[in-house]
């Protein structure tokens, strides 16, 4: 899908990472971009930085864990530009603290957030003939016992996430519908930068801190990737930091070797 000329919705773009990265580079290539965020200041910043650069943007507030807030989200850029070509599920709150805290919030934006997403985005692209969903996972859900937040919640919601995705494959060659997954590792967002630089390097080696992190213009790239290349539905993207980007296998087992 040529990006030039559509309507795109994001959610989560008010902040200093990801999702205004992802907003910005809609906008560079032309898209018509509806920034949404629960930050109405910081949604506003991401409008502001876009109409710079002389693209076309519009905010509108929405709290993703709330399925009505994200139905008319998805209703006001049907109403004012006329469809809805592309979503970005973005908005993935990890709330720091204990293990258990704020269990419910978490999965509720993350994983409900974007399943609620999914299904008003797919509606609204049955409307439009076809689109592109692209949703965010992370690394710390891939696999057992390896690499986990310390947000067991957070984990959950970003294994359903994926999940999500590759259960919907088949809406890629049925009605034009290609929904895909990133799996980011550590990025170089405001937030994770402040995080690794409040740390010793004996700190960041303990914690096994990759270094550099992924830029925001890379996972911006990917983006556009997945919603460029028309033979991917239903796929997940799994970019360690430093490493080759990769898409998981259609039909891996996951849990190939057994003991
Ligand atoms: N930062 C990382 O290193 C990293 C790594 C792996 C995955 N991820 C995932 O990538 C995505 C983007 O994360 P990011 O760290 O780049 O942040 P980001 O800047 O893209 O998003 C933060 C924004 O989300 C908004 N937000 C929070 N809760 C919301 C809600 N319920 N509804 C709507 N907006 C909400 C915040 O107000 C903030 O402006 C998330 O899904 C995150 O879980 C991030």
């Amino acid at each position: 899908m040529k990006v030039r000329g559509k309507v795109a919705v994001i959610t989560g773009a008010g902040g200093g990472g990801q999702g205004r990265a992802v907003a910005r580079r809609l906008a560079r290539d032309d898209a018509s971009v509806i920034v949404s965020d629960i930050s109405e200041r910081g949604g506003r910043e991401t409008v502001r930085l876009i109409e710079e650069q002389r693209g076309r943007a519009a905010f509108f507030r929405a709290d993703v864990g709330v399925e009505s807030e994200v139905r008319e989200l998805l209703a006001f850029a049907e109403r004012t530009l006329g469809g809805v070509d592309i979503l970005i599920n973005n908005a993935g709150p990890y709330f720091h603290g204990a293990p258990f805290a704020k269990w419910m919030e978490t999965i509720q934006a993350n994983l409900m957030g974007t399943v609620y997403g999914t299904l008003h985005g797919i509606e609204a692209m049955r409307r439009r003939g076809g689109g592109a969903i692209v949703n965010f996972g992370s690394t710390s859900a891939v696999g057992h016992g390896f690499k986990h937040s310390s947000s067991p919640p957070y984990d959950i919601a970003k294994a359903g996430i994926a999940r999500l995705t590759t259960t919907l494959a088949w809406l890629g060659e049925k009605e034009k519908i290609r929904v895909n997954c990133i799996v980011p590792d550590w990025v170089d967002t405001d937030e994770v930068r402040g995080y690794v630089e409040s740390l010793t390097p004996k700190q960041c080696e303990e914690e096994g801190v990759p270094l550099p992190l992924t830029p925001l213009d890379d996972i911006a790239d990917a983006v556009m990737d997945l919603i460029g290349n028309e033979d991917l539905a239903g796929r997940v993207l799994v970019w360690w930091t430093g490493q080759k980007r990769g898409l998981i296998p259609v039909g891996d087992l996951g849990y190939a070797r057994l003991e």
